[in-house]
C-alpha cells in the first residue's frame, strides 16, 4: 500500500523534478550531487536512459487524484465537499475534515498525553475556500498534524474578532489593542498562564493564504506548544495576522503579512491599522518573514522571543506606524538582529535585556526607548546601519512623557553606522583646542542620556611650553571641564561613558 501511495504521488511531479528522485537510486550519482566534469556525459545519458523509460511508462498509468490508498492519512477537503473555486461557503466541509482528523487513531503520544497523530495532513488540493466561521479542531490534546497547501477567505459575514484557523479549544477572541498599544488581556489570559497542559504540539502551517476579508484575524494559536507557520501569506485582517498566546515555540518562517496588498507607497498608507503578529508568550521565533501593511508590525509581550531576517515596512513612523512594539517593561529579554526596519521603527518599553544588532534602519526609522518605570537595564543597540533625509533625526530617542529614565545600567549604544541621522550613543570622544585655564565640551549632541556621564578619560596636551596640573572640574549636563593650574595653550582628547556602571 504504502509503495502504491509513492507511486502515485510521484506521478504528479513534473518530469524534470522527478528524474532527479529516480536516479537517486544508491550508488547511482545523483544529477544534483557534485561530480567531476568528465562524468557529464555518462551523466546525460543516464538521465536520458529514465527519460525514454518515463515516456514508456506514462501512457500505461492514469493519473487520479484519488489513488490515495484509503488508509493513507491525507485528508482532502474537496473529499468532503469543500468548494475550491470559493463560491460556496466550504466552513462546514472543512470542519468535517478536521473532525475526522482529529478522531484519527494513534496509540502515540507527545507531550503530556498530547496524542500523536503521525504526520495526519489536511490538503486543501489548491483551492480558495469560503469561510463564514472560525475553523477549529473538536477539541484540544492532539499534535503532530499538517495543514497545507491552498487558500482560505473570510466571508462578509465572518465573525470581526475571530481568526479564520483557531489553534485553541474555545473561540479565541481577537484581543482588544488600545490606541497606547495596551493589550487587554482578557480573564482566560490569567488562567491560561497558570495551566500546565498544552491544548496542541507540533502543528504545521504551510503554504497557505489566508485572506481574512477585513474581518478579524487569520490564525491565533493559544497555549500549545512547537507550532509552525511556513510560507504562509497573510492578508485582509482587521484585528491581527497571527495571534500567539501562553505556550511556547512557535515558529513562524518565510512568511508574508500585510493588512492591505502594497508593495509600498500606498496612498492608504495613513490608515493602515491593525497588527501583523502578536506574541503574547514566551519563546518563539520570526525568522525572515516581511510585514507590509499593519498599523504595528510585531507586538510582543512575552520574553525570549527572536525576532530575525524581518522586513517591517507596515506603516511609516511618520504616519503612526510601528515596525516592532516591545510592551515588556522590567524584563524583555528579546533579541533583534540582523532585520530590516523600513521606515518604520522599535518602541520599547523599559528595556531590561534587550539587544539589537545587525539591522538596517532606513528613511530615518529609528529606536524609541519609552520610560514606564525609568528603567533601562541589559541594552545593546549596537553594529546597525542607520539611513535618513538629513532631517535631524536621532538614531535612538527618549520617551519620558511618563517618568524619566532613572535607574541606567549596562547600556551600550555604539558602533552605529549613520548617514542622514542623528547620532546617538552611549559613549562619546572628543579633541578640542584651547587656551587659557578651563577647557569644556559639550557631548549632550552625541549622547543618548541627559546629565549622566559615569567615566571620563582625557588626555592633555599642551603646544606651548607650559607644563601645568590639569585635572577633570565638572562633568554636570554631559559637559565634561579640564582646568589647568596655570594658562596655557593646549588640547584635550577626553571619552565618555554612559553605560556601565
Ligand atoms: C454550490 O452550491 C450550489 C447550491 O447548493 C450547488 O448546486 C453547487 O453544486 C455548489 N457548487 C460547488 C462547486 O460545490
Ligand atoms: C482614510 O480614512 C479616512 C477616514 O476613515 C477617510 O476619510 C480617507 O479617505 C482615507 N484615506 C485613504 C487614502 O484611504
Ligand atoms: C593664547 O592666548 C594668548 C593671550 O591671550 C595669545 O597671546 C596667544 O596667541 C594664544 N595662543 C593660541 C595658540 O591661541
Ligand atoms: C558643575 O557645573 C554645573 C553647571 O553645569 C554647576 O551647577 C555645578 O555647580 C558645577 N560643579 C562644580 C563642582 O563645580
Amino acid at each position: 500500500m504504502a509503495k502504491q501511495s509513492a507511486f502515485s504521488f510521484i506521478l504528479c511531479l513534473p518530469t524534470m523534478l522527478l528524474l532527479p528522485l529516480l536516479s537517486a537510486a544508491p550508488n547511482t550519482p545523483s544529477l544534483s550531487s557534485p561530480a567531476p566534469a568528465t562524468h557529464f556525459s555518462a551523466r546525460i545519458r543516464h538521465y536520458n536512459h529514465h527519460l525514454s523509460k518515463l515516456h514508456k511508462l506514462k501512457p500505461s498509468l492514469s493519473v487520479q487524484r484519488d489513488a490515495v490508498p484509503t488508509d493513507a492519512r491525507v485528508y482532502h477537503v474537496t473529499s468532503y465537499g469543500a468548494d475550491p473555486s470559493g463560491k460556496n461557503d466550504s466552513t462546514e466541509s472543512i470542519l468535517r475534515a478536521f473532525s475526522d482528523v482529529y478522531g484519527s487513531t494513534s496509540d502515540l503520544s507527545l507531550i503530556g498525553g498530547v496524542r500523536n497523530l503521525g504526520g495526519v495532513q489536511i490538503n486543501l488540493d489548491g483551492g480558495h475556500y469560503l469561510i463564514s466561521r472560525p475553523l477549529r479542531l473538536p477539541g484540544a490534546g492532539v499534535g503532530n498534524i499538517v495543514i497545507q497547501g491552498g487558500s482560505l477567505h473570510a466571508s462578509d459575514d465572518f465573525p470581526s474578532d475571530g481568526y479564520l484557523i483557531e489553534l485553541s479549544p474555545s473561540p479565541s477572541a481577537a484581543p482588544k489593542i488600545m490606541e497606547n498599544n495596551k493589550v487587554m488581556n482578557s480573564a482566560e489570559d490569567a488562567s491560561l498562564s497558570s495551566s500546565t497542559s498544552y491544548n496542541y504540539e507540533y502543528i504545521t502551517f504551510r503554504d497557505l493564504l489566508l485572506d481574512c476579508n477585513y474581518r478579524g484575524g487569520a490564525i491565533s494559536i493559544v497555549n500549545s506548544l512547537r507550532i509552525s507557520i511556513d510560507n504562509c501569506y497573510i492578508t485582509h485582517f482587521a484585528t491581527t495576522g497571527i495571534s500567539v498566546r501562553s505556550g511556547h515555540e512557535t515558529y513562524i518562517r518565510s512568511s508574508f503579512l500585510g493588512q492591505h496588498i502594497t508593495a509600498g507607497g500606498d496612498p492608504g498608507e495613513r490608515n493602515f491599522s491593525g497588527t501583523g503578529i502578536s506574541l503574547v508568550g514566551n519563546d518563539n521565533a520570526v525568522i525572515d518573514v516581511v510585514i507590509f501593511s499593519a498599523a504595528t508590525g510585531i507586538f510582543i509581550s512575552g520574553q525570549a522571543n527572536i525576532i530575525s531576517g524581518v522586513h517591517c515596512y507596515n506603516k511609516a513612523a511618520g504616519f503612526g506606524g510601528t515596525g516592532i512594539y516591545l510592551q515588556l517593561p522590567g524584563l524583555t529579554q528579546t533579541r533583534i538582529v540582523d532585520s530590516y526596519m523600513d521606515y518604520t521603527g522599535i518602541v520599547a518599553e523599559d528595556p531590561v535585556q534587550l539587544h539589537i544588532s545587525n539591522t538596517l534602519f532606513l528613511g530615518d526609522a529609528a529606536i524609541t526607548l519609552k520610560s514606564i518605570n525609568g528603567v533601562v537595564n541589559g541594552l545593546n543597540i549596537v553594529d546597525n546601519m542607520f539611513s535618513g533625509s538629513n532631517a535631524g533625526v536621532a538614531i535612538v530617542q527618549l520617551d519620558e512623557s511618563k517618568s524619566a529614565f532613572k535607574q541606567i545600567d549596562q547600556v551600550v549604544i555604539a558602533r552605529n553606522n549613520v548617514k542622514g541621522m542623528q547620532v546617538k550613543s552611549t559613549i562619546g570622544s572628543a579633541e578640542w583646542q584651547g587656551n587659557g585655564t578651563s577647557w569644556t565640551v559639550d557631548f549632550n549632541p552625541v549622547l543618548v542620556f541627559p546629565n549622566l556621564i559615569r567615566n571620563v578619560q582625557y588626555s592633555f596636551r599642551s603646544t606651548d611650553n607650559g607644563f601645568p596640573k590639569h585635572m577633570v572640574r565638572n562633568v554636570s549636563d554631559n559637559r565634561v571641564v579640564i582646568e589647568t593650574d596655570v594658562a596655557v595653550s593646549g588640547s584635550v582628547y577626553a571619552r565618555v561613558d554612559q553605560g556601565q556602571s
